[in-house]
């Protein structure tokens, strides 16, 4: 992935209606900040109720506290988003699980956790997309354009052993992207699948503790990757929305 800064450019992301799941810690995190810098509306997704409002307060995203894997909470976290901002042009699903931790042979994984793992991974950015998807439409029409980037993994190409459960669920999505993406092109809906690669995160700590963190992607960089990456999938920008003042929804 190039490595541009869309710093550079921060007109490109004011006024921008961004929806970034697992907003609260690594990579989602640093999306958010870097959105909040650049000028974009945000809303974070995410469970741990004290985290989300701490990172809402200082960000001045807004926070919703909710389990994309929970297939009842869907609507209620679709509508908070649309709610909050007023709309929709851009859906990071961020969030993920694991599966079995420490890391497990498929052999000795439990259907549970493979379960754990595309609920989240899997089911709740396809639920969530499916949920949203009238709201991007409609803000394509707009010419403000629309974006699902869909948070892959190079475990989503290679056969790792011992991340059965993750790889599984990363491939699965990765793939629906890809069919997504054809499918929605006549309405203006552009879905992308793209690998961080390796970043000190705590996620990456769980998996991989033997890991030397100096070797690693700091989470930063890779937020500023993938955002020039949207923006690029992103037509020319329009005048700049008003600001909002942020809220909580719990
Ligand atoms: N770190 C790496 O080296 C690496 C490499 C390749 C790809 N990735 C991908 O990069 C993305 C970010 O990973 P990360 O390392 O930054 O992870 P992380 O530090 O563990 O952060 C995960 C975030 O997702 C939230 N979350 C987890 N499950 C959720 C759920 N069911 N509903 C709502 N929010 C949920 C967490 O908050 P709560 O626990 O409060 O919900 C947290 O905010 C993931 O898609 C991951 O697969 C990471």
């Amino acid at each position: 992935m190039q490595d541009k800064n869309h710093a550079e450019s921060p007109e490109r992301w004011a006024g921008l209606r961004v929806a970034v799941s697992g907003g609260t810690s690594g990579l989602g995190l640093a999306l958010v900040r870097e959105l909040r810098l650049s000028g974009a509306e945000v809303a974070l997704v995410a469970r741990e109720r004290e985290r989300v409002r701490s990172v809402a307060l200082h960000s001045g995203a807004h926070g919703i506290v909710g389990d994309v894997a929970d297939k009842q909470g869907i609507h209620r976290i679709a509508l908070q988003i649309t709610g909050l901002l007023g709309g929709l042009d851009v859906l990071i699903n961020n969030a993920s699980e694991l599966g079995p931790v420490p890391l497990a042979l498929l052999a000795d994984t439990e259907c549970e956790a493979l379960e754990a793992a595309l609920a989240t991974n899997l089911l709740g950015p396809f639920r969530l997309g499916k949920a949203l998807l009238g709201a991007l439409a409609a803000s394509a029409r707009e010419g403000r354009g629309a974006v699902v980037l869909n948070v892959s993994s190079d475990a989503a190409v290679n056969p790792y052993p011992r991340w059965g459960a993750y790889g599984a669920s990363k491939a699965a999505l990765h793939h629906l992207s890809r069919i997504w993406n054809e499918e929605m092109a006549r309405q203006g809906v552009r879905f992308l699948s793209l690998d961080p690669g390796d970043m000190d995160t705590p996620l990456h700590r769980l998996a991989a503790p033997e890991d030397d963190a100096a070797t690693l992607k700091r989470p930063e960089t890779a937020a500023r990757e993938l955002l020039a990456a949207i923006a690029a999938a992103l037509p020319p920008p329009q005048t700049p929305a008003v600001s909002r003042s942020p809220l909580f929804a719990f």
